[in-house]
């Protein structure tokens, strides 16, 4: 196992990749399909999501720009906006700052799950069905190292552990020794840079259910430019 946010097609060959965004894109996908979305496609523009919703059916828009709803989409970044009400049966479309971006990034893989600390356990046990090495990608703030997505990586990895054994790379120890050290996860990420946006935005409420791990048991997987908990 490793982690990191650097994601090239080389990098994740023959691999099983987990995408992890916990604040927010990642917990927004698995809170969209838990709640009943029929799919959830990331794309990396806000023209390519109104391209893809020329093309299909029942669609909803949602995502983020500097953490706020963009103009003219019905949905925000907030996992708590994806309640069945809004996503039930629906295509949500969906585009972020970095999480969408670190998922197509992802496609060269021979897997492509999404994990969050919502499905820590589910995605550990899914990825232990298969033998490929493991590449957890961390999705990261602007390009840059992220703090929350770092300890969620450890939180995994822990979980991982826990199932069988796996050889880990200094990153990915280093991931899960931080997590054991704060296994609250909020001494550590309170210290992050995201986490003070959106605090300043008023989303503790987002933050809070974000960081609740285990929550959810399913694990949504990527393959041809979508995501589903069932292909
Ligand atoms: C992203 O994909 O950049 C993040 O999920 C940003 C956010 O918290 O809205």
């Amino acid at each position: 196992i490793t982690t990191g946010n650097h994601v090239t097609p080389e990098s994740v060959k023959n691999t099983t990749v987990i995408v992890i965004d916990v604040l927010r894109a990642t917990s927004v996908i698995i809170s969209a399909l838990k709640n009943g979305a029929k799919s959830v496609v990331p794309v990396t523009s806000v023209e390519e999501a109104l391209e893809t919703k020329k093309k299909l059916e029942n669609v909803i828009l949602g995502g983020e720009r500097k953490a706020q709803k963009i103009e003219g989409f019905e949905l925000s970044n907030s996992p708590l906006e994806y309640g069945s009400t809004a996503v039930y049966d629906k295509n949500v479309i969906l585009t972020t700052t970095n999480g969408t971006h670190a998922i197509s990034k992802s496609s060269a893989a021979n897997k492509v799950y999404i994990g969050a600390l919502l499905n820590a356990r589910a995605v550990s046990e899914k990825v232990a069905e298969g033998g490929d090495d493991v590449v957890i990608v961390n999705s990261g703030t602007n390009g840059q190292f992220s703090m929350d997505d770092f300890i969620a990586s450890g939180a995994v990895i822990s979980e991982m552990l826990s199932i069988r054994d796996y050889e880990l790379s200094d990153v990915a120890k280093t991931a899960l020794l931080i997590y054991k050290a704060h296994p609250d996860f909020l001494s550590y990420i309170r210290e992050a840079r995201h986490y003070k946006v959106l605090m300043d935005l008023g989303l503790e409420e987002d933050i809070r259910l974000c960081l609740h791990k285990d929550l959810y048991d399913i694990v949504p997987e990527y393959k041809n430019g979508i995501i589903k908990l069932n292909f």
